[in-house]
C-alpha cells in the first residue's frame, strides 16, 4: 500500500489501495451504506462504507464518527464522475484518532461574531479554506513577479524609532529605555536599500492603530513594498499596472476552483489587463461632484469617495497628483505645480477602493528637511534618512500593495476580516 497520499493527487492512484489521513467534514447514510466526506487539507473526498463489504467494527466506526473527528481511512480509489474531485474511496478500514463531541461550528448558519470568536476552528470550513488558499497564491504571485523582474528582497525592521505614515496611527511599545513603534511601512528602509541594490522589495506585517471600524481596515495587515532607484512616477505607475495584472491573472490560472467556491464572477477578473484608466485628483474631484459629493479641493478621499470612483470603472483606476497636504512628508511635489504631489493610489473596481499607495519620493536634501519640520517629525530619528539625500541621491519611486485589500477584491468579500487567518480588529485581539 502507498503511504502519505493527499487528496489533490488522488487521480494518480485510481484502482490502488491508499490511506488518507484527515478529519471528518460531514457524513450521510442510508441503511447499509455510509458516505464519509473526509478532508485532509488538500481536498475533500467521498469515502464509501458498505455494510456488507467491511468488518462489523469498521461499519460501527463509521456510524460513531462525528464532524471534525480525526481519522485515518484505508480504501480503494475508484473513478466516480459524480463525486467531488471525480474519485471516491471504498473503505476497508477506519482508524479513529479522536471522536469529537459537539463541534462548535455546525452546518447551520452562525453569526459572524460567533464565527470570529471561533476563528481558530472556522479556518477549517470550505469557504475560509478557499479564501486563504487564494491569499497564499496572491502572496506567491507578488514575490514571483518581483523575483523574476530583478528585485532583491530586503527585510525591513518591525520595531522602528519613527513614523512613516503619520503619527496618529502609531502603536507604541517600550524598547528598553526608549520608545519604539511597530512599523507602519518598510518604505524608508527600502529607500536606503535601493541605493545599494537598485530595485528592492520588502514584505511583512505592518501596523496601524486606526480607530476606524470599517470593512477595509485592519490594525495589523501585510504589505508588499517595491522601491526602485531611477524610476519616476510614470515608471512607477506602469510597473504597478503590470504587477496587479500578474497577480490577478495568476490567481485565475492557479486558483480557479477556489474562486468558484467563493462564487466569484470570473469575467470581472479576466478583463484585468493593461491599460488601466488613469485620472488626476482634479478629474476624480469632478466625478465626485457630478455624483453629488460635497468635497473641496485639498480634501482627502474617504471610503465613500473611493467607492464612487471605484464603481465608475471596470478596471482598477489610478488616481494621481493628490494635493501635497493629503500625502505623507516624503512625497515629491510636482516641479510644475508644487501644491500637488507625484503620488498615486490604485483604486480597485466593484466598490473595493484603494489597494495600492505609491509615489515618487523627495530626493532633495533641503526640501526633505523642510517637510520633516513642517510635519513636526523628530529630525534626530530621520538623520539616517536624510543621509540618503546627501550621499548620491537619485530620483526614485515605490509603492505598497495591501495583501488583504487585494484578496478582498479578488474574492469579492464583504469584509476584510476573512482575508487574513487571524484578523486584528478594533479592540478585538482574540483568538
Ligand atoms: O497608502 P499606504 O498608507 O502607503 C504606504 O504605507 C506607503 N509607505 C507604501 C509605499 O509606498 N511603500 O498603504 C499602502 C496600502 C494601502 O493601499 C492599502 O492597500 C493597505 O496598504 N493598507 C491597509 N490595509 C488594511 N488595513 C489598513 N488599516 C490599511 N492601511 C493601509
Ligand atoms: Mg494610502
Amino acid at each position: 500500500m502507498i503511504k502519505n497520499i493527499y487528496i489533490n493527487n488522488i487521480s494518480k492512484y485510481n484502482g490502488k489501495k491508499v490511506k488518507i489521513k484527515g478529519w471528518l467534514y460531514s457524513k450521510r447514510s442510508s441503511g447499509n451504506i455510509i458516505f464519509l466526506l473526509v478532508r485532509d487539507g488538500t481536498g475533500i473526498m467521498q469515502c464509501v462504507v458498505l455494510k456488507n463489504d467491511v468488518d462489523e467494527k469498521v461499519f460501527e466506526s463509521a456510524q460513531r464518527v462525528t464532524q471534525e473527528s480525526s481519522l485515518i481511512v484505508t480504501g480503494n480509489v475508484h473513478k466516480e464522475e459524480r463525486a467531488t474531485g471525480g474519485y471516491e474511496l471504498f473503505i476497508n478500514n477506519i482508524k479513529i484518532l479522536q471522536i469529537v463531541s459537539k463541534y462548535p461550528i455546525t452546518p447551520k448558519p452562525h453569526g459572524v461574531g460567533y464565527l470570529m470568536k471561533n476563528r481558530h476552528l472556522w479556518l477549517r470550513s470550505k469557504r475560509q479554506h478557499a479564501i486563504l488558499k487564494i491569499r497564499a497564491e496572491v502572496i506567491k504571485a507578488c514575490r514571483d513577479y518581483l523575483n523574476k523582474n530583478g528585485f532583491i528582497n530586503i527585510d525591513a525592521p518591525i520595531l522602528t524609532p519613527a513614523a512613516c505614515e503619520g503619527t496618529s496611527t502609531l502603536f507604541e511599545t517600550e524598547y528598553f529605555d526608549q520608545i519604539a513603534y511597530l512599523s507602519q511601512s518598510g518604505q524608508l528602509y527600502n529607500e536606503a536599500a535601493i541605493m545599494s541594490f537598485g530595485k528592492v522589495y520588502c514584505y511583512g506585517p505592518t501596523f496601524r492603530a486606526e480607530k476606524s471600524k470599517t470593512r477595509r481596515h485592519l490594525m495589523e495587515f501585510w504589505m508588499i513594498e517595491p522601491e526602485m532607484a531611477y524610476f519616476d512616477w510614470e515608471d512607477n505607475i506602469k510597473i504597478q499596472e503590470e504587477f496587479v495584472t500578474y497577480i490577478v491573472q495568476t490567481v485565475l490560472k492557479n486558483r480557479r476552483s477556489e474562486l468558484e467556491i467563493v462564487e466569484r464572477n470570473l469575467s470581472k477578473l479576466e478583463i484585468i489587463k493593461p491599460p488601466f484608466p488613469k485620472i488626476s485628483y482634479d478629474e476624480a474631484l469632478k466625478i465626485l461632484k457630478k455624483k453629488g459629493k460635497d468635497i473641496n479641493w485639498g480634501d482627502d478621499f474617504g471610503a465613500s469617495e473611493e467607492t464612487i470612483i471605484s464603481k465608475s470603472f471596470d478596471k482598477p483606476v489610478f488616481v494621481h497628483h493628490y494635493p501635497m497636504k493629503c500625502k505623507a512628508f516624503y512625497m515629491k511635489p510636482d516641479p510644475e505645480r508644487p501644491n500637488v504631489s507625484l503620488s498615486d493610489d490604485l483604486i480597485a473596481p466593484e466598490g473595493y477602493g484603494e489597494i495600492i499607495g505609491g509615489g515618487q519620493r523627495i530626493d532633495n536634501l533641503e526640501l526633505l528637511e523642510e517637510k520633516i519640520k513642517k510635519h513636526n517629525l523628530p529630525r534626530e530619528a530621520f538623520k539616517w534618512y536624510l543621509d540618503l539625500r546627501k550621499y548620491g541621491t537619485v530620483p526614485h519611486s515605490g509603492f505598497g500593495l495591501g495583501i488583504e485589500r487585494t484578496v478582498a477584491w479578488i474574492c469579492k468579500l464583504k469584509h476584510i476580516r476573512e482575508t487574513i487567518p487571524f484578523p486584528r480588529l478594533l479592540y478585538k485581539i482574540y483568538p
